[in-house]
């Protein structure tokens, strides 16, 4: 054994005389990347099963392969600048730093990835001060492996950008949102790590075919949200001490009206109790502490195989417009849950501590104890697949389901990419309200910040005045927070987006 040891430490010595005496270039440049791609064979035998391979064929990730070219950034330099250079295709790798700064991508196909090296990352810290960490517009980009500390806006935010993935990030205390695509097509969100976010760490806006798993999510007021968005599975997640845990939900007064096919299964969904500190009159800002799962309006959600533990208020909560709080109707949306689905899943400990609307609503029922599932609207066709197992209150039009699970979907990604979003000059306007303006601006009530009606009205015949304050916002409204500048949109779409809002009307829009 000792013979072993001295020979290893002779080994080691050599090593290191190498790295101290070998030409220093060698070293300097070179960035250890696995690119091993085999996978273990031993146990089950597994080759014949096509359904494994079909699975292993749509992991790849959606944004496709980018590294044509390889660009490396230092603690000392720019990520901003790196991507200013980049060709679209290039990916950038960040070493292990600091860096304070706020990274727009507006090109396609930017892979941002950082570098972690024995545990240590690139660090992107706003200090308090910046808004935001990484803003992107283009398409198939990728975030990985990074940071993100110190923010007071957003972590990550696409801004219609398609294809994304977004995977392996750590993201502290930054401000309003953790996680934040706003307008995408065909990404996915994943091994994220997310808390201390003041509204959601992970929010899904006015997007379609989204993959949201193995993310851990806590301390924040809503841990996942898939809000006005189409085909999407949050699966596999942990998500505990949050406000309220896994929501999907329509927020009012949006230009897409709907949120419909989310399938919400294997997580992990606990002890949501965490004292709400959203800002005031915000929609988060009325979700109750201590919700599992809330669907607020939303259609075909399908609950399955989740754990869902100790939430103190309910398990489910399944809520219309009218019963919500801080929520302004819209005409446009229809404001029902219907053909949710409540499959078997794994509950306990829940509505122990609940609100005085559940209590009344249960003494109404006649019932006793904690509530597991509540469900309070005139929504329809909502079915639940064994009610005897849970506690149950405003379950009565409840069916029971004519299916047992979801096994059939593997993910709502889709097999090639989607072509990226071409925004012709005259659309400028349009898209920049929908991927920027309307995460905090509704169209006839108050979300972040106030209506669309109200800037119309203080702003009538003024595009000029508008494009001026959302260049250089100041500090109007006490009981709001600061709005963000923009004017990294350029002049050209500044004027664009301020004449669009100023004519914009309640109606849904299609995606493109
Ligand atoms: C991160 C959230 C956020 C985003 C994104 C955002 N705003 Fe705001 N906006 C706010 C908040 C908060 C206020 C209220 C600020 C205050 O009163 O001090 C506000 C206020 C405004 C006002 C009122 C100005 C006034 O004179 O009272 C206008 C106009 C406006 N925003 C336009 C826009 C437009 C156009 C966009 C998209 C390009 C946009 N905002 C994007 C949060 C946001």
């Amino acid at each position: 054994m000792k013979m072993k040891i001295i020979a290893l430490l002779a080994v080691l010595a050599a090593a290191f005389a190498g790295h101290h005496f070998g030409k220093k270039s060698a070293v300097a440049n070179s960035i250890p990347v696995t690119q091993v791609e085999k996978s273990f064979t031993g146990g089950y035998n597994s080759e014949q099963d096509e359904d494994l391979q079909a699975k292993q064929e749509t992991l790849d990730g959606p944004a496709g392969i980018a590294n044509q070219s390889t660009v490396i950034v230092r603690q000392g330099q720019s990520i901003q600048e790196a991507v200013k250079n980049a060709q679209p295709g290039t990916t950038i790798r960040i070493m292990p730093g600091t860096y304070s700064e706020t990274v727009y991508i507006d090109k396609d196909s930017i892979h941002l990835i950082g570098v972690i090296k024995e545990g240590k990352r690139a660090r992107m810290d706003g200090l308090g001060k910046l808004n935001d960490a990484i803003l992107y517009s283009g398409n198939n980009v990728v975030v990985e492996n990074l940071y993100i500390t110190g923010y007071k806006g957003n972590g990550i935010m696409g801004q219609a950008g398609n294809n994304f993935e977004i995977r392996n990030n750590i993201i502290a205390d930054t401000g309003v949102y953790g996680i934040f695509p706003q307008l995408g097509k065909n990404g996915i969100v994943e091994h994220n790590v997310i808390s201390g976010i003041e509204d959601a760490a992970i929010y899904i806006g006015m997007s379609d075919n989204i993959h949201v798993a193995h993310n851990d999510v806590f301390d924040s007021v809503a841990g996942i949200e898939i809000e006005n968005s189409r085909h999407a599975i949050v699966e596999n997640n942990f998500v505990h001490n949050n406000t309220g845990g896994i929501l999907a939900f329509i927020t009012p007064g949006l230009p897409i009206k709907t949120t419909y096919d989310v399938i919400i299964r294997n997580n992990w969904i606990s002890g949501n109790n965490h004292p709400n500190f959203g800002a005031p009159g915000s929609t988060v800002a009325g979700i109750p502490a201590g919700t599992g799962v809330l669907i607020m309006a939303a259609d075909q959600v399908i609950v399955e195989d989740n754990i869902i533990s100790d939430n103190k208020t309910a398990g489910i909560l399944i809520v219309d417009h009218a019963n919500a709080a801080n929520i302004t109707a819209d005409p446009e949306s229809e404001p029902n849950p219907d053909s949710v689905a409540v499959l078997n899943n794994t509950m306990l400990n829940n509505g122990y501590d609940t609100i005085a609307e559940v209590k009344a609503l249960m003494a109404l029922e006649f019932k006793t104890g904690s509530p597991d599932v509540v469900h309070v609207s005139e929504g329809k066709d909502n079915c639940i697949l064994d009610q005897s197992q849970y506690v149950v209150a405003g379950l009565k039009d409840f069916a029971v389901c004519d299916f047992t699970n979801t096994d059939e979907v593997e993910t709502y990604l889709l097999d090639e990419p989607v072509a990226p979003r071409k925004i012709a000059a005259s659309d400028r306007g349009e898209i920049a309200y929908l991927g920027v303006c309307t995460g905090c601006h509704s169209y006839n009530g108050r979300l972040i910040g106030p209506s669309v009606q109200q800037i119309q009205a203080l702003y009538f015949e003024n595009p000029e005045g508008l494009a001026a304050y959302i260049a250089n916002p100041v500090k109007k409204r006490e009981d709001y927070p600061e709005m963000p500048s923009q004017s990294y949109l350029g002049e050209e779409t500044l004027k664009a987006v301020a004449n669009y809002v100023l004519a914009v009307e309640n109606k849904s829009i299609e995606t493109h």
